[in-house]
């Protein structure tokens, strides 16, 4: 038996529901209820949401797909995973350094969204307690230029990721997206109906739909999809590793389709959800990242019941970016426990530490290190989110679609996709093969050169 044989096993999820609730919980975030809200708000509103859509479709779902396709074969951690594929398919087993990127990848962008999420803990207690005499925007610029506040709440997110991640598969991760998610759901549609009636919503409505092309340039396609790969969690290894404990007999296609369409919704809703509350109470649709910190709190401030309505949609925010902080962790700690180095616990201590450590540069880029740049133009929390996600993230997925379209043995995939319409299929083989890594590198090709 050969070393990749001997990997010790991780079981997999009990219940049907649970792989659709862990990577839908996995893929719906901040970056649906922080970042989506902001980025459709500073970039033009409706077209930003089209051009948003389309990389879902034409780039999330089919990469999505190809990684539960590797994950689910091997059963392991997307480093071991992508080994196992490339040697059944007798190619270079140099392709595991799309889970080793991943695993970095993973690493970074935990250590600044556990600050930010932080950062929404706190918010849970400053909307339950604020009120209309207060400046948001002050308040706002009070709390991060505390490094000692920021680095509390950030220890605290991480601590919580960490404990659920090392309780294991089914005893963490499963038992707390059942709860999660289920709160998550009752949480946003109470957060639209509240939207519904605070008499902004069709300003909203037409905010997000209606189309402005005139605010699109290539950056909005790298932003875009930069969106897109990180609201659906891919290119880095997360689904890979939650698709590596989906049980066999589960659809992959469709059950695809069902994580991408509620992470979408999800988002959309958001948007519904806050930018009612803006146009009412004649608010900046786009402020940028401070929208639901500063712009959506001041409406808290003003609205009767909203010591009660802002912290409720904090607490959804902090629920979300949990149930995504998990799946950040899940990679590199399943890699590190099934190679037998340590035990699963070890593994998430040690993993969350260096994340918390490198969180701190984050936490920091907001007050004592605001004007140290490491990528020009960049303070080291932004420079996080853009190696990640706009680089390593599209990079890591452009690569995955390479090797499923190109590279993996046809018969394996197969295996795993079971019997579906033929043209679905042939659709979904035409998009890895063509559509999906094309339009990464148009992307980076008109971000880097356009
Ligand atoms: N999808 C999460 C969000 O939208 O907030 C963030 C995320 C989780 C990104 C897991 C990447 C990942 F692998």
């Amino acid at each position: 038996m050969d070393r990749l044989s001997k990997l010790k096993s991780h079981g997999s999820w009990v219940g049907r529901w649970t792989f659709i609730l862990a990577a839908t919980g996995s893929a719906v975030g901040l970056g649906n209820i922080w970042g989506f809200p902001y980025k459709a708000g500073t970039n033009g509103g409706g077209a930003f949401v089209i051009i948003y859509l389309l990389c879902i479709l034409a780039i999330g779902i089919p990469i999505m797909i190809s990684e539960i396709i590797i994950g689910r074969r091997s059963g392991n951690s997307p480093i071991n995973a992508m080994k196992l594929a490339a040697r059944d398919s007798n190619t270079t087993s140099s392709w595991q350094i799309v889970g080793w990127s991943g695993i970095t990848a993973g690493i970074l962008i935990l250590s600044f969204y556990s600050v930010i999420a932080g950062i929404c803990l706190n918010y849970i207690f400053i909307a339950a307690t604020s009120s209309g005499a207060i400046d948001s925007a002050e308040q706002f610029r009070n709390i991060i230029s505390s490094p000692m506040n920021l680095l509390a709440w950030h220890t605290l997110f991480m601590f919580l990721t960490a404990i659920i991640v090392s309780a294991g598969i089914n005893n963490g991760i499963g038992r707390m997206v059942k709860i999660l998610m289920p709160m998550l759901g009752v949480l946003l549609i109470f957060m639209v109906i509240n939207g519904i009636i605070s008499g902004g919503f069709a300003q909203a409505f037409s905010f997000l739909f209606e189309p402005d092309f005139s605010k699109v340039d290539s950056n909005t396609f790298l932003s875009a999809m930069g969106q897109a790969f990180f609201s659906l969690s891919l290119g880095m290894g997360s689904i890979m590793a939650y698709g590596a404990y989906m049980p066999k007999e589960q659809k992959i296609i469709s059950t695809s389709f069902t994580v991408a369409s509620l992470d979408t919704l999800v988002a959309i809703f958001a948007g519904l959800a806050i930018f009612p509350i803006i146009f009412a109470f004649g608010l900046e649709p786009n402020s940028g990242p401070g929208l639901v910190f500063e712009s959506l709190q001041t409406a808290f401030n003003q609205m009767s019941y909203g010591q009660i309505v802002g912290p409720l949609f904090f607490i959804l925010l902090s629920v979300a970016a949990l149930s995504s902080s998990i799946s950040l962790l899940e990679p590199g700690v399943a890699f590190i426990s099934e190679e037998g180095f340590m035990s699963r616990k070890s593994a998430a201590i040690l993993i969350s530490f260096l994340a918390w450590l490198l969180g701190i540069g984050s936490a920091l880029s907001f007050n004592l290190w605001s004007d140290f740049n490491l990528t020009p133009g960049r303070n080291f929390l932004d420079s996080m989110d853009f190696i990640a996600n706009q680089i390593l993230l599209p990079l890591g997925g452009m690569l995955i679609a390479i090797f499923v379209g190109w590279f993996m043995d046809k018969n394996l995939i197969n295996q795993e996709i079971g019997h579906v319409n033929p043209i679905l299929f042939g659709t979904w083989r035409f998009f890895v093969k063509f559509v999906a890594p094309m339009s990464v590198g148009l992307i980076f090709y008109n971000a880097i050169f356009g």
